[in-house]
């Protein structure tokens, strides 16, 4: 008798592990972690994006970049709405789009004196097919 109780523990502790696991992917669709970023048809090197950085480090709520999705916890590409080239309902284009939101806040952030990336290069910098 003495022997099954470390297995009964156990059983438990993995039961509550897998509840809690499946419980927090419903509550959140993932994203990948890092992010290349890439425009179809681009021409300079991708940009890789943390959410690690933006949401764990620095605190952001989703909403901030996630801005018109329903549920920004699941939010949709920015190119659903933002068009390679044309202007849907008022949604600039996705390259206006991204440096509007990436860069405004970098700019500020250095202007505060929190080091982020401003240059092209600084973001352009994932040679393509490289990982
Ligand atoms: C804060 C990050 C950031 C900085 C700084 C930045 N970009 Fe971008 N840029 C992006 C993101 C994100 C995209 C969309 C993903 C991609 O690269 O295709 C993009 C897309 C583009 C595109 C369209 C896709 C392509 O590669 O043809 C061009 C052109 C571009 N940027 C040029 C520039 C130039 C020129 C500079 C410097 C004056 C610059 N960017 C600085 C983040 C940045
Ligand atoms: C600083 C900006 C920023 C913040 C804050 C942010 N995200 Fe994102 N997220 C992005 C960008 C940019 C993409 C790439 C979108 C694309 O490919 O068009 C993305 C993509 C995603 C994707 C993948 C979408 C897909 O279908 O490919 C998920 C899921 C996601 N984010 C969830 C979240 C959640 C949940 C939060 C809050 C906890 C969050 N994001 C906060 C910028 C951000
Ligand atoms: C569900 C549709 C939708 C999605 C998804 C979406 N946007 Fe937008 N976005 C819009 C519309 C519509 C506008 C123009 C009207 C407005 O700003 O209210 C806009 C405007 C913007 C602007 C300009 C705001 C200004 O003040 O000039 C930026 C920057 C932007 N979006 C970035 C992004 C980024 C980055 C993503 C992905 C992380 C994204 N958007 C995803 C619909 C969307
Ligand atoms: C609302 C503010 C804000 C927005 C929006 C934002 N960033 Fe940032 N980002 C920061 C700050 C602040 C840092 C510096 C973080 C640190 O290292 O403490 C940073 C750091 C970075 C870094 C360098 C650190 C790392 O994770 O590699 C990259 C690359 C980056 N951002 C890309 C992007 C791209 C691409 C976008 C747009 C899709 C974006 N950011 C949107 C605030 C922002």
């Amino acid at each position: 008798m003495r022997r099954s109780l470390p297995a009964v523990t156990l059983c438990v502790a993995a039961v509550f592990f897998v509840v809690i696991t499946i419980c927090t992917a419903a509550a959140q669709k993932k994203a990948p972690e890092p992010m290349i970023l890439l425009l179809e048809g681009a021409k300079l090197a991708p940009v890789p994006f943390s959410h690690t950085t933006h949401v764990e480090k620095i605190k952001l709520d989703c909403i901030a970049c996630h801005h018109k999705d329903k549920n920004p916890k699941e939010p949709d590409k920015c190119v659903t709405c933002h068009l390679l080239k044309e202007v849907k309902e008022g949604a600039p284009p996705a390259k206006d789009a991204f440096h509007k939101n990436c860069q405004t806040c970098h700019k500020e952030s250095a202007a505060k004196g929190i080091k982020a990336p401003v240059k092209c290069a600084e973001c352009h910098k994932k040679q393509a097919g490289a990982n």
